[in-house]
């Protein structure tokens, strides 16, 4: 069984797990999957290699909704029956987007997106790209046309940053440093280290000596401004928190067969499990095949290789080399066995389990996509042995 049914049940289809496990890969191959079996669908993709975004349409780079056009399904003789769009993420227009929403009037929110600090901070604080990857997420839930969604999350090194997000977004502009500084702001439009400790009073006036001293202005002017938005925006992260409970929503766990993803995956089940949202499956990818011990006798492959070979190269050394790497390469693909199985007794039954193989080459094109998908929804698996 594959992931058809999770599919064809969920309206979103989150794609999860630890940076550079295949992520955004499998958001493409799904999304394109459904695409091509007729429904309308959207990929909201983070951060596609160039080769790929190249195969989605989304040369430009730009982040607005881009359709995938047919003939590029045509040229690979792959039938499009519904559509398909992608878009890239954009963090800091997300992010702009919510100041305008929410800030009381345009002045304030030109105000603060003029802001030095903000400008920083709305692209590098830890956090935010997860957060409005689940911003966006909400945002296009309204538009009824798509039959949809698949999400991409950011390449973070650690998953758990993508649940946290939301809260953390709220606790920050909550936060009791936030409210320091409003109050020793407030009032006289100039901070005032009256109002602050004598501590913090020394350490600011040495810090702005090194800064300009326009800089701690620029810090309150952004904070108190940002407290525009407080209610708005802490109201709008639970929002988007209690969305990714919907059972419209569907988690798809991604990780690949290295030991370390495999911990990381089987945590951020358990994570999920404890935050009541639905783990719906895992995809572990990049699987090497088990290749199967050679059924004849060595001194028959000497001979067998032996016409085939220059006359400078020892058949019997080069059968052991070749006997050397298919060692190796058994190695590799039992240790991958080990840890999917151990994926499976970790995160239990009633979950599903689906293997994708390790490709030759990178996944970049439409072609290499339909086939990664066919591992993804069962239409093909990867063998236990290759003879
Ligand atoms: N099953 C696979 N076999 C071979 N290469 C793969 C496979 N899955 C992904 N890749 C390649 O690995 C790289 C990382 O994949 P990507 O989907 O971008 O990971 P993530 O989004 O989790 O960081 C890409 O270059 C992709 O083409
Ligand atoms: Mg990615």
């Amino acid at each position: 069984m594959g992931l058809e049914d999770v599919l064809d049940s969920h309206r979103v289809v989150v794609c999860v797990g630890s940076g550079g496990v295949g992520k955004t890969t499998t958001a493409a191959a799904l999304a394109m999957h459904a695409a091509m079996r007729g429904k309308r669908v959207l990929c909201l993709t983070i951060d596609p290699a160039r080769r790929l975004a190249n195969s989605l349409g989304l040369a430009e780079m730009t982040t607005d909704e881009q359709v995938v056009p047919a003939p590029l399904f045509e040229e690979k003789g792959l039938v499009l029956e519904g559509h398909l769009s992608a878009m890239m993420l954009d963090t800091k227009r997300t992010f702009d987007d919510l100041v305008r929403r929410y800030a009381s009037n345009p002045e304030v929110a030109e105000r603060i997106l003029k802001n030095k600090v903000y400008r920083y901070m709305s692209g590098s604080l830890a956090g935010t790209q997860e957060y409005m990857a689940m911003e966006k997420l909400h945002s296009v839930r309204q538009d009824k046309s798509w039959d949809l969604i698949v999400l991409d999350t950011p390449p973070t090194s650690n998953a758990l940053d993508f649940l946290d997000a939301p809260e953390r977004m709220a606790n920050l502009v909550d936060s009791p440093a936030m409210r320091w500084f409003i109050e020793a702001f407030e009032g006289s439009g100039k901070f005032s280290f009256n109002l602050v400790g004598k501590g913090a009073a020394f350490l600011l006036r040495g810090l702005s000596r090194f800064t300009g001293t326009g800089f701690l202005e620029v810090v309150a002017e952004f904070i108190t401004d940002f407290n525009d938005l407080f209610g708005g925006f802490r109201q709008r992260a639970i929002q988007v928190s209690d969305d990714l409970r919907s059972p419209e929503v569907a988690f798809v766990i991604v990780t690949s067969p290295n030991p370390l993803a495999m911990d990381e995956a089987i945590f951020f089940a358990e994570r999920l499990r404890e935050a009541s949202m639905n783990r719906d499956a895992f995809v572990i990818n990049g699987v090497r095949p088990l290749f199967a011990e050679p059924s004849a006798p060595p001194e028959a492959l000497v001979a067998a290789v032996a016409p085939h070979l220059p006359d400078d190269v020892d058949p019997k050394r080069a059968v052991g080399r070749m006997r050397r790497a298919l060692d190796d390469a058994r190695t590799r693909a039992i240790a991958d066995r080990v840890q999917a199985d151990r994926l499976r007794q970790r995160a239990g039954d009633g979950l599903l389990y689906v293997e994708v193989p390790h490709f030759e080459q990178d996944v970049y094109d439409l072609t290499a996509l339909a086939d990664v998908a066919r591992y993804l929804t069962g239409e093909a698996t990867v063998p236990t042995v290759i003879a």
